[in-house]
């Protein structure tokens, strides 16, 4: 079974959806809010610990049912089908998408392309499991008997930006190992890096799915030589393990087979902290907690696959990114959550949702003709509000924006979070309600301001509101929640993908830069030059003299 293919402009619902949208694109919020007394419970949705409120977006129940309609009209229902069903649904690569497979609970069958894999994913989460007990516990020495105490962590992309933002995440929960990630090709990173490291009770977690990422693979033979330095050749087995999907290259690198923990072609590299990739959270914050946070992706799974689509979260945040994207115009949202400790989540859902998404080939193989993948970007409120909230304030952009928030925080200093949380909710009612002309003056007017001076004045302090905003409020960041929280935007992506009618789960676009790159090195490294346009020429020359 291979995904529909239905270009969604072509849909009923899309004619409908354009028509009522030249109906509502002006109404403003508030009387929105008027005309449908029961609107906070119409469009929100209460599910396990995660409230998540979208009715301060721009929307009304007719535009909820009409990108319902669409879904459906685009055969959402059957694509999800497939997907869960392990079906190559990543076509151009001609693999399955089966990251889901490594949250479900052990007594689930998991088929892909028809072969039973469960047990496969079982073995590997023991070998994980075991390992990181070892590490821990101290069991597992170095080459002078030493118990570990720093993990590094070699990667780039999703084999390291999903574990730098979870173990970030659950710093709360870490053990005592400590951390560090080099991703970046830029010496300076490695060496700023290794320097401050003591090569005896230094593991090297190397992670790559391919094994011939140029970045990873430079920084592993860094840290290599870095190691032999000081310690010598025969001891890099037990300093050095790697998790690949390619064995035959990480053993030429010189990794001993049993310190290799492998992962399958299924498993996207956006996609892949749930499996191996994840080695350094399940060591720094323990198996149990990582078993936790595969348990919530998990149930989100469910949620997805199961709930009715006016019920379902990853569906209705989907397609309310197709309303503003397509209807709207929008080009970016913000992801804005109120926890420092999710402070790389912006990052690593720009991959996520970007790498995923940035697509403009239809699944029939033809250009698109209207807009997909959605620009995302973020920080931690409050620190968010002191820096770029006035533009989505005051600017002329239309940005919606995705409030995460937690009930309650991790250390229960009460002060500190009423404060945090009284800037969360008023920052959603500034951005819907705005200010206009006649409260700005009254206010000023109050102050005592002369009359001059107010004329003056309230043309800058007008908020125009109307600023579409959603709310995500769980109970408390826990491995768990974390969990159900990335498999939400994960699920999302998927929604997005299949409405726009492109393949998310390759990433075709980033092998360009990367041919063109090899090229440039060995010319810089003194092969004969090929021809380049002037920008580029007077550029390379003026780097080599
Ligand atoms: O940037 C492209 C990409 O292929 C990503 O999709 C991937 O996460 C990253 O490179 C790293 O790849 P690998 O894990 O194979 O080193």
């Amino acid at each position: 079974m291979t995904l529909p293919s239905i270009n969604p402009t072509t849909t009923e619902a899309w004619k409908k959806l354009n028509k009522h949208f030249a109906v509502i694109q002006n109404e403003p919020l508030a009387k929105l809010f008027e005309a449908n007394p029961s609107r906070f419970s119409d469009l929100s949705v209460q599910w396990n610990d995660f409230l998540v409120d979208y009715s301060k977006n721009r929307i009304d129940t007719t535009t909820k049912n009409l990108l319902i309609e669409l879904a459906k009209e685009v055969e959402l229902p059957k694509a999800i089908k497939t997907y869960f069903e392990g079906e190559e649904i990543n076509q151009t690569e001609g693999r399955a998408v089966m990251h889901t497979a490594l949250r479900a609970p052990v007594s689930k069958k998991v088929l892909i392309g028809g072969k039973e894999v469960g047990d496969e994913i079982t073995q590997v989460k023991k070998q994980v499991q075991s390992f990181c007990e070892k590490v821990i516990s101290g069991e597992l020495k170095g080459y002078t008997d030493k118990a570990f105490t720093t993990i590094v962590n070699i990667g780039i992309g999703g084999s390291d930006l999903g574990p730098v933002m979870v173990t970030e995440a659950l710093e709360y929960y870490r053990n005592h190992l400590a951390l560090h990630f080099i991703s970046n090709v830029d010496g300076d990173h490695v060496h700023q890096t290794l320097q401050k490291l003591d090569p005896e009770t230094t593991l090297f977690v190397v992670v790559s799915k391919s094994f011939g990422t140029q970045e990873t693979l430079s920084n592993a033979i860094t840290a290599r030589k870095w190691f032999v330095d000081k310690a010598s050749q025969k001891d890099v087995n037990k300093h050095f393990v790697a998790v690949s999907s390619n064995v035959d290259k990480a053993v030429n690198f010189g990794i001993a087979e049993d310190n290799i923990f492998p992962l399958w072609d299924w498993v996207g590299g956006r996609f892949s902290l749930w499996s191996a990739v994840g080695m350094s959270i399940a060591l720094s914050v323990g198996y149990d907690q990582f078993e936790e946070l595969l348990s919530g992706a998990h149930e989100m799974d469910e949620h997805f696959k199961t709930a009715d689509f006016d019920q379902n979260i990853p569906v209705l945040l989907g397609l309310l990114t197709i309303w503003y994207n397509n209807f709207y115009k929008t080009e970016t949202e913000a992801i804005i959550p109120y926890s420092q400790y999710l402070h790389r989540l912006p990052a690593y859902l720009q991959q996520a949702i970007m790498e995923s998404n940035g697509k403009s080939t239809d699944r029939n193989g033809k250009s698109v003709t209207y807009q997909t993948g959605n620009i995302v970007w973020g920080e931690p409120g409050t620190n968010a509000q002191h820096a770029f909230f006035q533009l989505i304030h005051q600017g002329t952009k239309l940005i919606p924006t995705e409030f995460i928030g937690f009930k309650k925080s991790l250390f229960g200093d009460e002060e500190h979070q009423n404060k945090l949380m009284a800037n969360f909710f008023a920052q959603t009612e500034a951005l819907m309600n705005g200010k206009d002309l006649k409260q700005v003056k009254t206010e000023l007017e109050a102050k005592d301001i002369s009359a001059k001076e107010i004329k003056k004045l309230a043309p800058f302090k007008v908020f125009k509101g109307d600023k579409p905003t959603t709310t995500i409020l769980i109970d408390q960041l826990t491995p768990k929640s974390l969990g159900s929280l990335i498999a939400m935007y994960e699920q999302r992506i998927f929604v997005q993908g299949i409405i726009w009618n492109i393949f998310s789960y390759d990433q075709w676009g980033v092998e360009l830069g990367k041919q063109l790159a090899d090229t440039i090195l060995s010319e810089i490294q003194g092969s004969k030059g090929t021809d380049h346009d002037e920008s580029t020429q007077n550029l390379l020359r003026i780097y080599k003299s």
